[in-house]
């Protein structure tokens, strides 16, 4: 058997070799299963003993100087690929950049990050909770049973097939899940989040946006409370004074309750926050009912707090005096232009 011979043959068909499947197709015809070296190597067993050690040395030689010729020739189609791709993929550094004009942030998006900002100074954290929820934690523990009135309030969505699974009405059930994971107070947070009612005309939106805050410890009360909206209104409208009325109310989940009116005034279009020329209804709030905190698993008789819910709509409304709140989900470009933020305003 020639092995010269074959080295050879092998030569001048490698030769003619120009791409990754030809190159596979010789490969396999001399080094496959049944490939010319291969069957060398099984034809080593019939081969007389004295031979068979010089043989199998000149046979390895063979595979080796064939294997290395294949695996050099490999490695450069590869190169040769990496390099056409590459080049294609090159980029011109030098090319003017296109302008860009058409990004704007949402209003909504901007009062979410400064409404986060203020309170985040005040040393609230900021967790947000599910808004696919359980009824448990939108209704139940928040001191409204089954039956309780309250709830026709808030025109639910609730899941096809479940009377358990719904859309959350509000943001006040981060205050249950921030509660039971951390029994013992002090706890400081705010949520804010998409929250979903059956609801829809020139003041509502099925859905809208919520800041839920609250705060438990030994002695938090309701001036407090008036202190904290106080300021992060002031903070947020951007005024060293500011007109609240607080008017007594209801909700199941504070006792006592109340909501409150920002005092505006409203000329020639232009909405002034500061003055007490009129009043708009901006958030409830309230001393967290002691019942909330029992079915959170915090100590009633030694933690009390206080809670408030805002809605993001009305402060962003009120701010850049926006007077349809449809506006603001209807995502005309005139609009976005007009009332959005280049990103280094943002
Ligand atoms: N969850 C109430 C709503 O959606 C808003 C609210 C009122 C939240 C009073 C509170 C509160 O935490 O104390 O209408």
């Amino acid at each position: 058997m020639d092995t010269n011979n074959i080295l050879l043959d092998f030569n001048s068909q490698f030769q003619m070799v120009e791409s990754h499947s030809q190159l596979e197709e010789i490969r396999i015809k001399y080094l496959g299963k049944k490939g010319i070296v291969t069957e060398l190597f099984l034809n080593l067993k019939s081969i007389d003993e004295s031979q068979k050690k010089s043989f199998g040395a000149i046979i390895n030689n063979l595979r080796n100087q064939i294997t290395q010729q294949i695996d050099n020739k490999k490695q450069f189609f590869d190169d040769l690929e990496l390099n056409s791709k590459l080049l294609k993929q090159k980029i011109d550094i030098t090319q003017p950049i296109r302008k860009s004009t058409d990004g704007f942030i949402h209003p909504i998006s901007k009062t979410i990050k400064e409404v986060r900002e203020i309170f985040s100074n005040l040393g609230f954290t900021c967790a947000d909770g599910p808004e696919i929820e359980e009824d448990f934690f939108n209704f139940s523990a928040l001191n409204m049973p089954k039956d309780h009135p309250a709830r026709q309030m808030q025109d639910t969505f609730y899941f096809a097939n479940s009377q358990e699974k719904l859309l959350r009405t509000h943001t006040s059930n981060v205050q249950i899940r921030k509660m039971l994971e951390n029994p013992n107070p002090p706890i400081k947070n705010i949520a804010i989040g998409r929250v979903f009612r059956r609801d829809s005309d020139q003041t509502h939106t099925p859905m809208f946006h919520q800041i839920e805050g609250f705060m438990v410890d030994e002695e938090s009360n309701m001036s407090h409370l008036k202190w904290v909206l106080e300021e992060f209104l002031k903070q947020f409208f951007e005024v060293n004074d500011i007109n609240l009325r607080f008017r007594p109310s209801f909700f199941p989940f504070t006792e006592p309750s109340a909501e409150v009116d920002i005092g505006y005034s409203n000329s020639q279009g232009r909405i002034k926050i500061g003055s007490n020329e009129k009043y708009l209804e901006i958030l409830g709030c309230g001393m967290i009912h002691p019942n909330v905190l029992q079915n959170c698993k915090i100590n009633r008789e030694k933690y009390q707090g206080f809670a408030f819910g805002i809605g993001i709509e009305r402060l962003t409304m009120l701010k850049y005096g926006i007077n349809d709140l449809r506006m603001l989900f209807e995502n005309d470009l005139r609009f976005l232009k007009h009332f959005g933020f280049k990103s280094y305003e943002f």
